[in-house]
């Protein structure tokens, strides 16, 4: 039986492509990518992790397709320089040429890496995503966004790079562990609250499905977000404007993530949950939003069994000051003042460039006393 298979085309002129959604992706990859193939050759680059589950299933779905592979330790210390350097100097001796194809298999990590990979290498070949964490199917494999890690901070070495295509097979997040598939989930809900309430709503009514295993909300949940993501995309490809809406959280994530050493003892998207929350509680103490926001987005995180305060995340945390100072080290610090995204209400974020950091102090300390 031929599963449905949803579209959502990225419209970005001549680096335009397809996001294809729906099961069995993986099994007739072959017919996907051929279009892109100027010879039946492809290099794919995974993690060991996502290799061991569903290599062999790509391999299969490549059908006459040659292809060779690296598989890369699984984590986010992977997406740093001494495996970004692996990596090209693979490719290299993989003799990709610059009209060949590079394949990401894997999470937000694999496919930022080898996205840079094909961003550098022979100064720029094309490459596909086949997304297999709920994170990357909804938001890190569209859009074009592409980088490593450096002791700096997260993400500060990196180019834009879209995708030739990205293919997310809904199957494979069967086998995405839990805490993964909810830290996932922090990006999902994230679209609800930064641009569309009754998508929030649809979250709130349906969230236990997804996480339980509903194969068509899945879909449906990832088709909309993409779509959400895809928008604001084609309307800001590099970030000039609307596209940093899309750091809701992020501000915070970036700061606990480099706190907690890019370890498991926090995942990007837990952070991006526990960022949300935050940006939600600065909102009110800002009298942007009303009291109810907040409150409504921690339930819903708290009835998904998410982390969404800071006393969620295990072992010890710098002060409030600490924390602040590891935000400057991030990329949206424009002329020293730290931008966060704030919201009206939920499904209504915009950019504020003007936050008073007392706030935001305030909050924190908060939230770092009440894990005492
Ligand atoms: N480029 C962007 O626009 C963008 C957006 C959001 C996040 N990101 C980046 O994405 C990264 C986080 O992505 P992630 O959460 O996917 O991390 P990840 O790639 O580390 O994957 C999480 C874990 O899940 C495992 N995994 C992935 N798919 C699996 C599957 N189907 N079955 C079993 N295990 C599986 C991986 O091996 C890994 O251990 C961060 O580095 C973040 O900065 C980038």
């Amino acid at each position: 039986m031929t599963e449905a298979v949803d579209t959502v085309h990225v419209d970005l002129g001549a680096r335009a492509y397809d996001v294809r959604i729906g099961r069995g992706l993986l099994g007739r990859a072959g017919a996907e990518i051929s279009p892109l193939l100027k010879r039946k050759r492809v290099t794919v680059v995974t993690d060991e992790t996502v290799g061991a589950l569903h290599l062999s299933a790509l391999r299969e779905g490549l059908g006459d397709i040659a292809m060779t592979s690296l598989a890369l330790p699984a984590g986010e210390g992977t997406k740093g320089w001494p495996e970004f350097s692996r990596t090209v100097e693979w490719l290299l001796a993989e003799k990709v040429e610059r009209r060949d194809v590079v394949v990401a298999l894997g999470g937000g990590v694999i496919g930022d890496l080898v996205g840079f990979a094909a961003a550098v290498l022979r100064r720029g070949v094309r490459f596909v995503q086949v997304p297999t964490s709920l994170l990357a199917q909804v938001d890190s494999s569209v859009g074009g966004k592409t980088g490593i890690n450096s002791v700096h901070g997260k993400n500060l070495v990196g180019a834009f790079h879209q995708p030739s295509l990205v293919l997310a097979d809904i199957d494979v997040l069967g086998t995405l562990p839990k805490r993964d598939f909810l830290a996932g989930y922090g990006e999902v809900v994230k679209y609800g609250l930064l641009g569309h309430a009754a998508f929030f709503e649809w979250l709130e009514k349906h969230g236990s499905a997804l996480a339980g295993g509903d194969l068509a909300a899945r879909q449906q949940a990832v088709q909309h977000s993409v779509m959400m993501k895809a928008r604001i995309v084609e309307r800001d490809e590099t970030e000039e404007g609307e596209r940093a809406l899309l750091n809701l959280g992020h501000t915070f994530c970036h700061a606990l993530e480099s706190a907690t050493g890019y370890s498991s003892r926090l995942l990007h998207g837990e952070g991006v949950a526990i960022g949300c929350a935050l940006a939600f509680e600065v909102s009110q103490r800002l009298g942007l939003c009303s009291q109810e926001a907040p409150s409504r987005v921690r339930a819903h995180l708290k009835a998904m069994g998410m982390k969404c305060d800071l006393s969620d995340i295990p072992g010890d945390l710098p002060d409030a000051d600490a924390l602040i100072g590891l935000m400057g080290q991030d990329k949206k610090v424009v002329d020293g003042r730290l931008r966060f995204i704030l919201a009206r209400s939920i499904g209504e974020a915009f950019v504020a460039d003007n936050v008073d950091t007392g706030v935001v102090r305030a909050v924190l300390t908060e939230s770092l006393m009440n894990r005492r």
